[in-house]
């Protein structure tokens, strides 16, 4: 279960970002979980305390989705800076059947169509889109909040590749995909959504901002805009804004905050040892914690070379 199957906000050109979170869901729960029977469990420590689970950096919240599917998750607080993805999710909580009718009727409107008329019907529908972004009301939910939703959707499901890129303006810019039969609408996944979002609190806020939110009986799942590999690739920026060395930084020292509270925290990030063995970027700024190198298939490569498994970072305090 999620919406945005390939992580949304993607900037790169070449690559996109696929999250397989399969192999490392058992590891973040692991230790946590009194045991690991996937049906109705409750997430709870050893001694029983976790009852609030929080995802900072939440995209396209794989990981959040399989908790919620595999576990008794009772409170959650999810927290995106992308206006547009935490403007979705709020639709999909709150107005589910009435995105469902609007996006019927963009799916009526574009299957039918032959590719001329479709590549019209989808440049209309993203300058309409975009029109709107530098005057749009973000904090007010309104009924405009339903089709600015379905609007993101439908992009997403038509646009190449699934990717879900902005400009420095907040366009989007991406150009039409080139699907047959586009899943436009799925309406059991959107009303499971729907589900699964009633017990979060969700926020276009940074991660900064969960911080006070937080503290012992909360998990916290870190998954920030992964650090370059190196300074040629052009790396995912997940939003308009990048994610410097020093918000890495930043995020390190909450790390450790929150940690100070009593919270249990895990953070995955890239591992700059694949490209370079000297460097302990992450090694050095969460000394203190436990550090795994867990195998990933992160890319998905134009380059079939270049394709495969390299270490990602898993960092926790307990
Ligand atoms: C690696 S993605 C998260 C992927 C997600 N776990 C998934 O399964 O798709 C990083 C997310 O962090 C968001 N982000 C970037 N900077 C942020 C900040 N300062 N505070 C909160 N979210 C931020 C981006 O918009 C993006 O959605």
């Amino acid at each position: 279960m999620n919406i945005f199957k390939i992580a949304v906000f993607t900037k790169n050109k070449n690559k996109l970002f696929r999250k397989t979170f399969d192999q490392k869901d058992d590891e973040i729960v692991e230790n946590i979980s009194e045991n690991k029977n996937k049906t109705k469990n409750n997430l709870k420590s050893k001694n029983n305390k976790i009852n609030k689970y929080f995802e900072p950096f939440i995209g396209g919240g794989a990981f959040f989705f399989y908790l919620v599917s595999n576990y008794n998750i009772k409170e959650a607080y999810l927290y995106d800076i992308n206006r547009e993805l935490i403007l979705t999710y709020n639709v999909i909580k709150n107005d589910v059947e009435e995105l469902i009718n609007e996006l019927l009727a963009l799916k009526n409107s574009y299957l039918p169509k032959d590719d001329d008329e479709r590549k019209e019907f989808y440049y209309d529908i993203r300058n309409k889109f975009n029109e709107d972004v530098s005057t749009f009301n973000f904090e007010n939910y309104s009924d405009k909040h339903i089709i600015r939703g379905a609007y993101t959707i439908f992009l997403n499901k038509t646009c190449f590749n699934g990717l879900f890129r902005l400009n420095k303006k907040g366009e989007f810019n991406v150009p039409i995909g080139r699907y047959k039969n586009p899943a436009i609408l799925d309406v059991e996944n959107l009303r499971n959504v729907s589900k699964a979002l009633k017990i979060a609190k969700i926020y276009n806020k940074s991660f900064l901002e969960s911080e006070d939110l937080i503290d012992e009986n909360s998990l916290v799942y870190l998954d920030p805009p992964y650090r370059p590999l190196n300074k040629t690739s052009n790396f995912t920026s997940y939003s308009q804004n990048e994610f410097t060395d020093n918000n890495q930084i930043e995020l390190g020292a909450y790390f450790k905050r929150i940690i100070s509270k009593g919270a249990y925290a895990i953070l995955s990030n890239s591992d700059p040892k694949n490209e370079d063995k000297n460097d302990n970027f992450f090694d050095d700024l969460y000394s203190d914690y436990d550090i795994r190198r867990v195998k990933a298939k992160r890319f998905i490569n134009r380059n079939a070379n270049k394709r495969g498994e390299i270490n990602e970072l898993l960092i926790k305090n307990y």
